[in-house]
């Protein structure tokens, strides 16, 4: 039977299924048959070799919920709640997360179901298909199915560095993988809603990795599509550090072979947005030049960004976006190409047969040079 799929309540599902945890029902009672119903449709998830390896553990006991509510303060709970403790009231960023895990924490005990899906095999890092990509699929598909139903779960792991007492108190026998940990309750309401993240154009990478469109793109590929190019790295260094380097703008000279330096303009007394600098660059097919840069992004710790030539239709727009993590640092390097002209608008109307070509090798040598300079920043202040 061919049935109409409802679009926008799959994708209503998809996007609003959080990590449940203060707005889990712990009064309200679950009927088993339910969570065998979610059961059901998770299985449907493909599974490598179409081996069918994936249990479920269903817990209810009492008794048997607090020895896991117990083992899961002494995994990672006791830490939530002193964080929690700790950062109330201090507007830390993940203030609303912690208080969320640790309010978990300290209830676990009172959720009506503990499911808790494994899978048959230890992963042992062979690199042959199965395991995990086998059971992930299948028990977020859990989490959707109870969403879907009204019921709310969040995804936890935490209890899985207490795996072999874990193992005791379920009589899981050692050839089995537990994967993750999910406390099912009805939740109080159901209105959860979509969170930020990063838009789709800024992470997915066309026929190359870290080439990025704007538009399109086209077959084959033209200006018209904003071709991009984004690098990253992890640096093991907290974002002030970062930030103090991604903001001097000479440093990339240290490790790019086309920048050679930059000068603020005389008049600048503070650094943000709308200041002004000419940049000097040299590249052997295409020899030296000077362009007008402006700051066109400044948001303090989180984005450095300037543009080339006219700001209403610039050049290309350049941009260091940095990213906390615990102590350390995800810098991104990134640019977009165009709208306005450049360097590289002249090469394609001197040969707009190669349009393609062109844009292709300007991309592989800026990301080059792009990637030179985070390693070159990683590499300085790790050291
Ligand atoms: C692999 C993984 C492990 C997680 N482990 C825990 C955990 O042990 N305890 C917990 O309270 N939340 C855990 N979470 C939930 C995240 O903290 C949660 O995704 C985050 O708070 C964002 O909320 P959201 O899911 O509503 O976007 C885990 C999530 C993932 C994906």
């Amino acid at each position: 039977m061919f049935m109409d799929l409802d679009t926008p309540s799959v994708d209503y599902v998809l996007s609003t299924t959080r990590s449940v945890r203060l707005r889990l029902d712990f009064d309200r009672n679950v009927d088993l048959q339910i969570v065998l119903d979610c059961i059901d449709i998770a299985e449907q998830a493909p599974t490598g070799g179409n081996m069918g390896s994936r249990r479920w553990v269903v817990v209810t006991d009492k008794a048997q919920k607090e020895k896991i509510a117990e083992l899961y303060l002494k995994s990672a709970g006791n830490w939530m709640i002193k964080t929690r403790d700790k950062i109330s009231g201090t507007s830390h960023p993940n203030e609303k997360m912690i208080e969320s895990a640790a309010y978990l924490a300290e209830n676990l005990a009172k959720s009506p179901v503990i499911v808790i899906p494994v899978i048959i095999g230890i992963h042992d890092n062979s690199g042959r298909p199965g395991l995990f990509d086998s059971v992930i699929q299948s028990a977020w598909s859990f989490c959707l199915a109870l969403r879907a139903r009204g019921l709310g779960s969040a995804w936890t792991t935490a209890i899985l560095s207490e795996q072999d007492e874990l193992k005791e108190i379920l009589d899981i026998p050692s050839g089995i993988t537990e994967i993750a940990m999910f406390p099912v309750a009805w939740t109080k309401g159901t209105d959860f809603s979509k969170i930020s993240r990063t838009p789709s154009r800024e992470i997915t990478f066309f026929d190359e990795y870290g080439l990025t469109f704007e538009n399109g793109p086209s077959s084959p590929i033209s200006f018209s599509d904003g071709p991009g190019v984004s690098v990253e790295v992890d640096i093991d260094c907290p974002v002030s550090k970062v930030w103090e380097i991604a903001t001097d703008i000479n440093f990339p000279a240290k490790f790019s072979n086309e920048f050679v330096s930059a000068e603020w303009d005389n008049d600048i007394k503070e650094v943000g947005l709308g200041s002004k600098f000419t940049g000097k660059n040299n590249n052997k097919n295409i020899g030296e030049w000077t362009v007008e840069c402006t700051i066109d992004v400044y948001d303090q710790q989180r984005i450095f960004g300037w543009c080339t030539g006219d700001p209403s239709s610039p050049g290309a727009r350049w941009r260091f976006e940095l990213e906390a993590f615990g102590s350390s640092t995800r810098l991104c390097h990134k640019v977009l190409l165009g709208p306005g002209s450049s360097g590289l608008t002249r090469l394609i109307e001197q040969q707009p047969d190669k349009e393609d070509r062109i844009i292709y090798i300007r991309a592989a040598s800026i990301k080059e040079n792009m990637t030179n300079v985070v390693e070159g920043i990683k590499t300085y202040l790790e050291s």
